[in-house]
């Protein structure tokens, strides 16, 4: 059982900042098991039946995040002399201890998935689970079909052979790339294999979880855990 206090359960519950959430309570608008509740600190659990205006609030453990990553943020959740990606959101998630789910380069664009839940992270992150990610990448040379092939198959790229992948080909010199492995540099670093450089990069998608086109680049939006489950 999780126990925690009034004003952080209608906080999480109901997107608000601990101020917000507190003046709510003072003001006699939170009941717990229907009877008015006006101390902030009063002790709930992920059990208690809550309500703000008369609307019952949902316990929230866990919040995901689909971050349309610029380039020029690290991703990582502290950096001493960098822009991160935490940078790029509000405020008022901090208390969620939220990171990313792997890690994209400062000059990799696209979908970052932000998240509290560690063993979804894993879930998405280990090449046993076998959820492909997919990339755009523009390459400095046109791609030869053999060359395709070779990544399809897998490359040498210093410490591993890559796993099999999957290539689609969009221009001469434009693929997009699948993979469900997540090594430092993995996409760099296959082109290299293949005697070419990434010009571009950009994740689009976490297994059927594609990033959504609308979102500016910076900008964010709160993902249901029903639809990541549905379609990792
Ligand atoms: N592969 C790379 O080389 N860079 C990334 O950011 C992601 C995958």
């Amino acid at each position: 059982m999780i126990n925690l206090r009034l004003d952080k359960f209608i906080a999480d519950g109901a997107s608000l900042t601990r101020k917000e959430a507190r003046e709510k309570i003072k003001k006699g608008l939170v009941a717990v098991e229907k009877k008015t509740v006006r101390d902030i600190s009063f002790q709930v659990n992920e059990e208690s039946s809550i309500t703000l205006n008369n609307e019952k609030i949902k316990f929230v453990k866990y919040i995901y995040i689909m971050l349309n990553k610029p380039a020029g943020f690290v991703s990582a959740t502290e950096d001493k002399n960098k822009s991160t990606v935490m940078d790029l959101i509000d405020p008022k998630f901090k208390r969620y201890d939220l990171f990313p789910v792997g890690r994209l380069d400062i000059d990799t664009e696209g979908f970052l998935l932000l998240t509290n839940n560690g063993e979804l992270a894993h879930n998405i992150l280990s090449p046993n689970k076998k959820v492909g990610k997919t990339y755009f990448v523009r390459l400095e040379n046109d791609i030869s079909d053999e060359d395709i092939k070779k990544l399809e198959d897998g490359v040498d790229i210093g410490d591993i052979i890559t796993k099999k992948s999957i290539v689609e080909r969009i221009t001469k010199n434009e693929i997009n790339l699948t993979i469900t492995e997540g090594k430092f540099h993995q996409i760099k670093r296959m082109a290299h294999a293949v005697d070419n450089n990434v010009v571009y990069l950009k994740r689009l998608s976490y297994g059927g979880l594609f990033l959504d086109e609308t979102l500016e680049k910076g900008a964010y939006k709160l993902l249901d855990e029903e639809e990541i489950i549905q379609k990792l």
